[in-house]
């Protein structure tokens, strides 16, 4: 399989730009798609905002800043990805989405390039099937914020071949993440273990055990995590912390995954974190 050169970003929230973000600072030419220009516009605005972050910390130099800058293009069509080695898609984490994208996809982009989804928490081998390429077709799970964490997951389909997991690895390994590798099960490793504790903490709260400072201070300071567990939902997006509690409750059929009450209703209440200005805190 030829080297990866050219990368397709598919959504321009707060993955996609920051693997457009990491990618482009490695070298790799990388074309953001997302269906409004608008959005692109503000992913843009955030990518620099980051990279001069990073200008200012001195962990890039300006030269490089420009340069990774210079390597992304945006595109609010999918036409834009046709030339793509690898597309690595970080739509929200609804399967009906995702599916429609992946078809759309197929339709355009030549049939070498490899497809990625950055899903926390959905089968591939259930979303390989929706491509032209099960083979081709693999799971590259970033953490947030993309330019700090070190890790990236990486989930084999059933049908996943070596060439393409060889081609994933060598990838994230150029973007300077390492790798754990994962079975498909649902929401893997990190998030089977991160998203009980988020519910847990949430149902602490739900029953009165703390308030929302008090938990949060407790995991921070007693158990030494940079953020505290409902600071954390909020970062996530409550709407993902919620999908991924029920991708967990459907896929291992056990109640210890229950979603809690409190977590559904901020969702309907469209308290999706600071996405929203509002979750477990108000950020307006
Ligand atoms: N781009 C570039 N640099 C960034 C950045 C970004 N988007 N965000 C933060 N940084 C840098 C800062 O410049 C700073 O750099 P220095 O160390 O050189 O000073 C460093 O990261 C720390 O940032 P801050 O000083 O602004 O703030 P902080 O110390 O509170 O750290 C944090 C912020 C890194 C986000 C930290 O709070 C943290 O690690 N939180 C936990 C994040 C986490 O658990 N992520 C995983 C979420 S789960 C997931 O992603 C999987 C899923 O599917 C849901």
């Amino acid at each position: 399989m030829a080297a990866i050169k050219t990368v397709g970003v598919i959504g321009s929230g707060q993955m996609g730009n920051g693997i457009a973000h990491v990618a482009a600072l490695a070298g790799f030419n990388v074309v953001l798609y997302d269906v409004s220009a608008d959005r692109l516009k503000s992913a843009m605005a955030t990518i620099n905002g980051n990279l001069t972050r990073q200008v200012t910390k001195k962990t890039i130099t300006e030269d490089a800043h420009k340069h990774a800058l210079a390597r992304i293009t945006s595109s609010d069509s999918l036409d834009g990805l046709a030339a793509c080695d690898l597309v690595i898609e970080t739509a929200v984490e609804k399967e009906e989405v995702k599916r429609k994208i992946f078809h759309d996809l197929c339709a355009v982009l030549r049939p070498e390039a490899i497809i990625a989804s950055n899903t926390s928490s959905i089968s591939i081998t259930r979303l390989a099937a929706s491509t032209d390429r099960p083979e081709k077709f693999i799971g590259i799970h970033f953490m947030n914020p993309v330019p700090v964490m070190e890790l990236a997951e990486l989930i084999r389909g059933i049908a996943t071949d070596d060439a393409t997991f060889d081609a994933a690895r060598a990838f994230v390994t150029a973007m300077g993440k390492q790798i754990a590798v994962s079975e498909d099960f649902p929401a893997f490793i990190v998030n089977r273990i991160l998203l009980p504790m988020i519910n847990e903490a949430i149902y602490t709260l739900y029953e009165g055990v703390g308030n929302v400072e008090a938990i949060d201070a407790a995991m921070k300071l007693g158990a030494h995590h940079p953020m505290g567990p409902l600071e954390l939902a909020d970062f996530i997006g409550l709407d993902t912390c919620l999908s991924i509690m029920q991708v967990l409750h459907e896929g291992l059929a056990d109640s210890k995954y229950r979603p809690c009450p409190l977590l559904v209703k901020y969702v309907e209440a469209g308290w999706l974190g600071r996405k929203s200005q509002r979750g477990f805190y108000d950020y307006r």
